[in-house]
């Protein structure tokens, strides 16, 4: 019966072969299906990633180019632990058509953060998302060595005396950004709140009067569209014909106009009393080859310095209210600890004042180590390397990335490590101290050599972020500014989850209740 019905459908096909054998139809009919399924086998193994000899094991995935992008976005931390458990510290998985090989643990960290220039790049990983909004000439779209220069005439330009000045400035532009905040108790965004004042401070820092006066009308329009194209899709795409990043284009040259017209007038009327990092590169700074800055290098220097640390400290200050209001206990212990320290807290904020505060010190320390903004540390891998102590090998092409935050918030490294507890960082100065590092130089001032700490917000080795001091200074001139005021408490008693959608891992729905203290 089962020979009929064949025979039967190929009867069906006769007029499509007229005056063809059944043999001939046999016999074309199984060329067509060979053909077709070696077709799609070709197709598939393009399509599907395969395994190198001695790469790190691959996660295996079922949609082809988009390989495991879903499950680890929509849990980053989830997918990295679990995968952990599964292979180990090293293994590749596929994001949108890319090898994307996983180094885990304190080792793993060590391996990414100091990679050998010859072996791994950043430029060649962050390039696409970076250069059209940063702009030409700075930062990933330079050789490594012009980055060191220009990573240590920021570092100049944040010297403790400049960074003395803004003490105050932030501490202004805080209470007046508050006094917004004028009823007994209301509910708050306060990611959107630190957002915005953050921008203000840094602006008003590191960019001078000029720009801060702007900051209310034309340029918080172009700061918004010129930051509408940092988003991870640029990282993943080079040039994307999308509006957004149209929009992204032209607030880059107008930004750039406007900070290159404020230096042509500051020059013009000779006005050099600034303390802002703005004013600094454009007076203080030449390459080893002699040459001084031009304006558009000080321009876009000044960019990626305000792209650098807007979405970092904004996000890290929220977290930080977030914990707070999570446990407002600590609201007290806060200005309890300005009484003792500074005597009142109407006491002006100074920079040694500042230093002394170490409660508040401590819980931006504990916020970067559960919360660290940055989660993907990534280069790309430029010849084959190695991972030291195993037999694997990570292809050229492929990208190489680290995730600190999995040892920050491991238990093998912090006891309870997803509790919230400034206090385990107490003695950390001193732990610090005897800590005995081999020290290492890329140019832009000495570091520890290793990267085997379990927590590195900051990062290490050549990449390391030299916005510290300035991102602390200015986290914690605003904290202590607001504990003077309000207290805080969870919106519906509920702590946001993580937003991983974004370029930094952001709270979700960030609502706080905020109460006057005087009230
Ligand atoms: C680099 C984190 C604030 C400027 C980095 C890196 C991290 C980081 C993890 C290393 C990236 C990598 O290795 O791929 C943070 C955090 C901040 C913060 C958590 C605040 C809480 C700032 C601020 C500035 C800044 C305020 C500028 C004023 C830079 C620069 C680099 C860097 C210039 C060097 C990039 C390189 O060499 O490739 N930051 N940052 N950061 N950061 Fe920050």
């Amino acid at each position: 019966r089962h020979v009929n019905a064949t025979v039967l459908r190929i009867d069906k096909l006769a007029p499509y072969f007229k005056g063809a054998s059944v043999n001939t139809i046999l016999f074309m009919t199984a060329s067509f299906v060979l053909v077709s399924f070696f077709f799609l086998y070709t197709l598939c193994k393009a399509m599907y990633v395969s395994p190198r000899q001695n790469e790190p094991p691959l996660v295996p995935y079922w949609i082809p180019f988009i390989g495991s992008a879903i499950t680890m976005g929509i849990d980053p931390i989830k997918f990295y632990r679990d995968r952990q458990k599964e292979y180990g510290n090293y293994y590749t998985y596929i994001l949108f058509g890319r090898r994307m090989v996983t180094c885990l643990g304190a080792e793993g960290n060590n391996l990414v953060f100091n990679a050998k220039l010859a072996d791994a790049s950043a430029e060649e990983a962050y390039r696409s998302l970076t250069v059209p909004v940063f702009g030409k000439g700075v930062v990933y779209d330079v050789h490594n060595s012009v980055l060191m220069e220009q990573k240590k005439f920021v570092k100049a330009g944040l010297s403790v005396e400049n960074l003395r000045a803004y003490i105050p400035m932030i501490e202004m532009e805080t209470k007046n950004y508050l006094s917004r905040w004028n009823k007994k108790s209301d509910v708050q965004d306060i990611h959107k709140a630190m957002a915005e004042l953050i921008i203000l401070t840094a602006s008003r820092c590191l960019l001078g009067e000029e720009v801060r006066s702007k900051m209310d009308e034309s340029f918080a329009q172009i700061f918004h569209d010129l930051d509408g194209g940092f988003k991870p899709i640029n990282f993943l795409f080079d040039d994307l014909p999308l509006p957004s990043n149209r929009l992204r284009d032209k607030a880059h040259v107008k930004m750039r106009h406007f900070f290159i017209d404020i230096m042509k007038h500051r020059r013009d009327t000779g006005k050099v009393d600034s303390t802002d990092v703005m004013q600094y590169l454009a007076t203080n700074c030449q390459y080893k080859s002699g040459r001084s800055l031009t304006d558009m290098e000080v321009a876009h220097i000044m960019i990626a310095m305000l792209m650098a640390g807007q979405h970092t400290s904004s996000t890290t200050s929220a977290w930080a209210f977030l914990y707070l209001a999570l446990n407002p206990e600590l609201f007290d212990k806060l200005r309890q600890e300005q009484i003792e320290i500074l005597g009142s807290l109407d006491a002006p904020l100074t920079y040694d004042s500042l230093k002394q505060l170490t409660l508040h010190d401590n819980i931006v320390r504990e916020t970067l180590r559960l919360r660290p903004p940055i989660l993907h540390i990534i280069r790309k891998v430029v010849r084959d390397m190695t991972i030291p102590g195993t037999t694997y090998v990570i292809p050229k092409d492929a990208y190489v990335q680290c995730i600190p935050a999995i040892t920050a918030r491991s238990d093998e490294f912090f006891e309870n490590a997803e509790e919230f507890n400034p206090y385990r960082w107490k003695d950390y100065d001193l732990q610090n101290k005897e800590r005995d590092d081999d020290l290492v130089d890329y140019g832009f001032g000495a570091l520890s050599a290793s990267a085997r700490s379990p927590v590195l917000p900051f990062g290490a080795g050549r990449h390391r972020c030299i916005g510290e001091p300035f991102a602390y200074v200015q986290i914690k001139t605003i904290l202590a500014t607001f504990v003077r005021t309000f207290n805080l408490e969870l919106h519906n008693n509920k702590f946001p989850e993580c937003d991983f959608t974004t370029m930094m891992v952001q709270p979700k729905q960030p609502m706080v209740k905020y109460t006057r203290v005087d009230c």
